[in-house]
């Protein structure tokens, strides 16, 4: 016997409660559960089969055929919420096809709401850079700056056609000033007052976000989102912006990306009574799946890691590519 157990030492003992998996599952002070998760869905106009996103494995941009299987998928397979992203054939200088009633993600909108009505949350991220001819979230200066209040005017009309088509939330990412309420008066203003606003308050100008730019067609013809997307420098400014959108009329709040930003998470969850989402963005995806392609990492433990991470942070909701096959997991455990 050694001579520590003799002399009664070490006193506390906190190995006691990580001794067995049910010990563990007993005293796990976080969990996740598939109704928290929202599946990030891309759709494309005018393509016959889904094409793969070769820097997303498993992550395809769908037809309007595909996007209804897989809705149906995610929606049997628990996860709480989709969130649609649209590809138009034709960009112009406005983004004309955003806010088009015929456009791609109205359309999807639509079948999607016929096909499963309240049976998940339908949400359609509000945004220009997918619509544009040049890339950016919002119309253009001539001097070719992004011009805020006039992208505002975008922006409602976009609200609005999403909310006709049938989008419960819609889900402002473009990191205009004023865009929550400017979004929410035109909502109300057209009957839609039920329709509600997921804030992508906190967003981040990230590196991570190359792959997605490939899977939306989006990446920016020229310059970059720095002067409209937050410095990863700062934690101060994502407060304010929260607060701003919180009474501009936001009834929930994202921070974006996740992982590098845990420590902002926490802070905006501690400061909030609205639920606050974090989304787990390309890059995350993509680091992971590429290091496990590689066998260089565990694929499905660090993916539940991560997600773990994010609750454990503060976000109550969770929006990552993974979510039907993590909501599958989790029902079969
Ligand atoms: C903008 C938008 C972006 C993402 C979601 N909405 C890209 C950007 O700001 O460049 C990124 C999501 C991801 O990387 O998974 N509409």
């Amino acid at each position: 016997m050694s001579r520590y157990a003799d002399a009664g030492f070490p006193q506390a003992r906190p190995r006691r409660l990580r001794r067995t998996p049910a010990m563990r599952r007993l005293v796990a002070q976080t969990r996740l559960d598939p109704a928290e998760l929202i599946l990030p869905m891309f759709v494309k106009e005018g393509i016959g089969e889904p094409q793969p996103v070769p820097s997303m494995p498993g992550v395809v941009q769908h037809t309007r055929d595909s996007l209804r299987k897989a809705a149906h998928e995610a929606t049997a397979a628990g996860v709480g919420g989709l969130i649609l992203f649209g590809i138009p054939q034709a960009k112009d200088e406005r983004g004309s096809a955003a806010d088009d009633p015929d456009g791609i993600v109205q359309q999807a909108l639509r079948d999607l709401t016929a096909d499963l009505g309240d049976a998940t949350v339908l949400m359609a991220d509000l945004c220009l850079d997918e619509y544009t001819s040049h890339g950016h979230c919002g119309v253009l200066t001539p001097g070719g700056e992004v011009d805020n209040d006039a992208t505002l005017e975008r922006y409602a009309s976009i609200a609005v056609a999403q909310a006709d088509a049938g989008a419960q939330v819609v889900g402002p990412s473009g990191m205009m000033d004023g865009q929550v309420a400017a979004i929410r008066r035109a909502l109300d203003g057209a009957g839609h007052t039920e329709t509600a606003v997921l804030a992508y308050s906190v967003k981040y100008s990230s590196a991570f976000y190359g792959p997605f730019r490939e899977a939306a067609e989006c990446a920016p013809r020229f310059g970059d989102r720095s002067s409209y997307q937050q410095d990863p420098a700062n934690a101060g400014e994502a407060l304010r912006e929260v607060r701003l959108d919180l009474a501009e009329g936001a009834d929930m709040v994202m921070v974006k990306p996740g992982l590098a930003y845990l420590d902002i998470v926490r802070r905006v969850a501690d400061e909030v009574d609205v639920p606050v989402a974090a989304y787990q963005v390309s890059g995350e995806y993509a680091m992971v799946e590429a290091a496990a392609a590689n066998g260089w990492l565990d694929r499905d433990r660090a993916i539940m890691e991560t997600l773990i991470s994010f609750r454990r942070a503060g976000a109550q909701l969770i929006l990552t590519y993974w979510a039907t096959e993590v909501a599958r997991r989790l029902s079969e455990s």
